[in-house]
């Protein structure tokens, strides 16, 4: 199980990877090139634009052609985005390139986590599903440090072709892997589904048990996008594109994007140790997801959400705080740098891959796919928005009113948390649900 996750969590790597990459990769390509500013933006963003239309149909190809099929594609197309961006002759190709790459972003972003948490057994389904976010966090933090490492020779090629290892190793695997069950049984194979959940479960009473409850939640034939004008479904829908949207809006890729920037307009540091720095967030959103990994079956989901939510909030506000001092020196910028690791390592075991686990816990199989892809596509269009206004909101509200906005934004969610999320710890995944009339 723990391979069969590991495999499918390479979207995430690549996911993680490809949108940490260009950060470095831009500065070299912008001089290759002769880029004005305004084609820079575009090739920075042009790959969320690629997320956006790939997460919106990846759950209507999954249920057509199967979960495995499309992570299979996925690994195909970052294959060929990572070829075809490496080995561009010019501006035109590349951009091309980066969008293909955003395809296979937004096609993994939606089946990864839904093939992992559909073939896991219900007592680790949320570390199994953790796994994925700690891969996206380890592509993450592999891309600042392969930018770092070719950066002397101005490698960006380079940088972007080394996708193509783990999209290989992702396509090899995904031809071995097994196909979810959840989904065999939708598509009336019923004795293949027996076969793979009786190699998820060793014990044939919880095996037969999860046939059963997944074979009566099969009993409801609508699905398809008008199945959401069910009270039920409307409901799970408005909480997944909620939390989705909150997983954006509170700021982290305000970090992951714009790091070292952010230190550079605070005046905290040169653009050498800069760089550094945002390594060591990238260590630091990687590292504390495991706790999350570890935790979050054991205490649930609700608990860790809220324990992040709260240090966010607080680091948020004393970010602002600091970044209130015209100039930040000494003291009060080791509590700004300390201040920016403390909110991203509470993002790291709540809301970075809580939100990812509750999306593809709280649909009922037949509409499992489309309702993570909108909850996904919901969270692109977040991040896009997020990410494109950022300069802008420093701008008009500056540094400490902008994080000041973020950490608003984090006592909302819990206050979200707390009212509509239901607790899914070890629930088997058809037994869950999230509507109270
Ligand atoms: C989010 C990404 C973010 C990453 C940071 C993911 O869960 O969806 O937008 O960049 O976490 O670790």
């Amino acid at each position: 199980m723990l391979l069969v996750a590991s495999v499918a969590a390479l979207g995430g790597l690549l996911f993680g990877y490809d949108t940490g990459v260009i950060s470095g990769a831009i500065l070299f390509i912008t001089k290759d090139f002769d880029l004005p500013a305004r084609l820079q933006a575009f090739t920075i963003s042009i790959v969320l634009i690629g997320c956006m239309a790939g997460s919106a149909v990846a759950g209507t190809v999954a249920d057509a052609i199967g979960r495995r099929r499309t992570l299979l594609w996925a690994g195909i197309v970052f294959l060929a985005g990572a070829v075809i961006s490496a080995l561009a002759p010019n501006e035109t190709i590349l951009l091309a390139g980066r969008f293909v790459v955003g395809i296979g972003i937004g096609f993994s972003s939606v089946v990864a986590p839904l093939y992992i948490s559909e073939v896991a057994p219900a007592p680790v389904r949320g570390a199994l599903v953790s796994l994925y976010q700690f891969a996206i966090t380890a592509g993450i933090l592999a891309a600042y440090l392969v930018d770092y490492a070719l950066s002397g020779g101005e490698q960006w090629r380079w940088m972007l072709g080394l996708a193509v290892v783990p999209s290989l190793v992702l396509v090899g695997g995904m031809f071995k892997m097994p196909e979810s069950p959840r989904y065999l049984f939708k598509i009336a194979q019923a004795a293949r589904a027996r076969d793979e959940l009786s190699r998820i479960y060793d014990d044939a009473a919880a095996s037969a048990q999860e046939e059963q409850s997944i074979v009566a939640s099969l009993q409801t034939k609508s699905d398809g996008i008008a199945a959401f004008r069910e009270p039920a479904l409307a409901w799970a829908l408005f909480i997944g594109v909620s939390l989705a949207v909150l997983q954006q809006v509170t700021g982290i890729n305000t970090v992951i994007y714009y790091g070292p920037q952010i230190f550079e307009m605070a005046g905290i540091a040169s653009a050498s140790t800069s760089i550094l720095a945002q390594s060591l967030v990238g260590a630091v959103n990687c590292g504390m997801t495991l706790i999350a990994i570890f935790f979050v079956d054991r205490v649930g989901r609700k608990p860790l959400l809220y324990l992040g939510l709260i240090g966010m909030f607080a680091a948020l506000s004393a970010l602002a705080a600091s970044f209130a001092r015209p100039q930040l020196s000494g003291q009060n910028g080791t509590v700004a740098l300390a201040s920016m690791m403390v909110y991203v390592g509470c993002y790291a075991f709540s809301l970075g891959p809580i939100v990812w686990l509750l999306i593809s816990e709280i649909f009922p199989l037949r509409v499992r796919g489309l309702g993570m892809s909108l909850s996904t596509l919901a969270n692109w269009v977040g991040n896009f928005l997020v990410s494109q206004f950022f300069l802008v909101m420093v701008e008009r509200l500056g540094l400490p009113g902008t994080f000041a906005l973020y950490a608003v934004l984090c006592i909302v969610t819990i206050f979200f948390v707390r009212s509509v999320v239901p607790e899914t710890k070890r629930e088997l995944l058809e037994s869950i649900r999230v509507y109270r009339p």
